[in-house]
């Protein structure tokens, strides 16, 4: 069965090239507040930034089909000795736009993945109270459903698709996806998403098979260089995707020409808005994430 994976070069704030209720999943990671590395004064300030959460939480509740999953990865971001409860307040942007809070899943990265900040020399430089700021090697991945799940539609499901969908008890067992704790996802190395803050391959893999079935639909609002999309031609679902940086078009198209076995389709459209592209970075890193 072919899929057709559809990039809009636009703002995510209003999906309306998307029909209410068509999404079954949604898996995307916002740009980390002015993080120092990626996203230096995007935002004017931490309000603009929840504004624009806000503006999307609204929209995805549209554009989600009932019962369905939407995932944020995200992280509390310290900028200027400032520390923001992204978390907190995404969690309650999503309850208020009217999903449920279903789950919290804590990506941890290797001890020496310690990007922004090592607040952590503080205490040995002073071995006194008071003095105590930890290193940030987690992730969270915030997990909101849309009402409740009807399991009828698994009953009455074609056994072929089913079949397509079955997880793997192998990965769930041994790799450890039953935990809400993933210790195993390392942090991408330098390629393609340089600067980025891509996310790996392997975070959405694990929620395109535990949240959505063959043939469904897939949603990232916040596509960056497109590992959400690829997953998703990968493992036979279509796909959404919004961006503002056009810039990203070439390393989009890349990944997902790498896809030789299936029949899928690629289709960019241009939104007639101004232009906007992320802030130039001299961002020697490797990629991903928060302080
Ligand atoms: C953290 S990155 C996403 C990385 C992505 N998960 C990946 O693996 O490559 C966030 C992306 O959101 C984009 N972005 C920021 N504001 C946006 C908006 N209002 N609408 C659509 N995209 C936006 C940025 O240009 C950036 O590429």
């Amino acid at each position: 069965m072919g899929t057709i994976h559809r990039v809009v070069f636009g703002d995510c704030r209003t999906m309306k090239e998307i029909p209410d209720q068509s999404i079954q999943l949604t898996i995307t990671s916002p740009p980390y507040y002015n993080a120092p590395f990626d996203y230096p004064g995007l935002f004017r300030d931490y309000n603009e930034f929840l504004t624009l959460i806000e503006d999307l939480c609204r929209d995805l509740y549209r554009v989600s089909a009932p019962g369905r999953i939407a995932c944020f990865v995200t992280d509390d971001m310290l900028v200027k000795g400032e520390k923001y409860p992204v978390v907190a307040d995404t969690t309650r942007l999503m309850l208020q736009a009217g999903f449920r809070y279903r789950d919290r899943v804590v990506w941890v990265k290797p001890k020496g993945y310690v990007r922004i900040s090592r607040r952590s020399g503080v205490v040995v430089q002073h071995p006194y109270p008071m003095y105590y700021y930890p290193d940030n090697i987690q992730e969270s991945i915030l997990i909101f459903q849309k009402g409740r799940f009807d399991y009828s539609y698994v009953k009455d499901m074609p056994a072929k698709i089913l079949e397509k969908s079955r997880i793997s008890m192998h990965d769930y067992n041994d790799h450890e996806w039953h935990l809400t704790v993933w210790n195993n996802v390392l942090p991408l190395g330098p390629r393609l998403e340089k600067g980025i803050a891509a996310f790996p391959e392997e975070i959405p893999k694990r929620l395109i098979k535990l949240f959505s079935f063959h043939g469904e639909t897939v949603l990232d609002p916040f596509l960056g260089s497109g590992t959400t999309m690829k997953v998703a031609q990968e493992l036979g679902r279509n796909s959404w995707g919004y961006e503002i940086d056009r810039g990203l078009k070439k390393i989009i198209a890349q990944k997902l020409a790498n896809d030789h076995q299936s029949d899928s389709k690629v289709e960019f459209r241009f939104r007639q808005e101004p232009r906007k592209s992320r802030p130039t970075v001299p961002c020697k890193h490797l990629t991903a994430h928060s302080s």
